[in-house]
């Protein structure tokens, strides 16, 4: 938490001013290795060192999902990972899912399903449906809200959003099988 405004809850990075560490790992198929605060998490890395701003800080409590990366095959809250433990990981964010400037599959349903919900909570979503369809290239509509379990909206439905999902899933089939 900063200290800009002592009433207010402020998720901006602050430096804990201890010795750097170095961090080497792989960030959507490019090599990184930098000198990071230890106490950094691995979402202020991705979004402060890296400028990856795909993956958001909701709650910073592991609660809403805002900030879901895939880290070594699986989903996990990079708010509640330190930088330092992602040490040799390969990390796929939101940023890493379009190709030569081409939406993926997942993407382009989620626009036409209207998946595409507000800035923060798609990040999140979508890289919890690419690790369920990675995992599962045919699931049902239960298993794709159990997939989804840990990504919240609080504004709108989750129909769309399964819709989606699933409209993806039967593209990829298709299409990349
Ligand atoms: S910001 Fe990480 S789970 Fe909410
Ligand atoms: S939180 Fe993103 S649309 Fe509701």
């Amino acid at each position: 938490m900063c200290n800009h405004d002592k009433n207010k809850d402020c998720f901006e990075y602050v430096d804990s001013q201890l010795p750097r560490v170095p961090l080497e790992l792989v960030v959507n198929g490019e090599k990184v290795h930098e000198m990071i605060d230890p106490n950094m998490t691995l979402l202020n890395f991705l979004r402060n060192n890296l400028k990856l701003f795909g993956a958001k800080e909701g709650c910073g409590e592991g609660e809403c999902g805002a900030c879901t990366i895939i880290m070594d095959n699986r989903t996990v809250n990079s708010c509640l990972v330190l930088a330092v433990e992602a040490q040799g990981a390969e990390i796929l964010t939101v940023e890493g899912l379009s190709k030569d400037g081409q939406l993926s599959i997942l993407q382009q349903e989620f626009i036409k399903e209207d998946g595409l919900q507000c800035g923060f909570c798609t990040p999140g979503m979508l890289m919890s449906a690419r690790n369920l369809l990675d995992r599962n290239p045919n699931p049902t509509v239960e298993e794709v809200k159990k997939g989804m379990a840990g990504n919240y909206c609080r504004c709108t439905g989750y129909d769309s959003i399964i819709r989606s999902v699933l409209a993806a899933a039967e593209r990829e089939r298709k299409e990349l099988s």
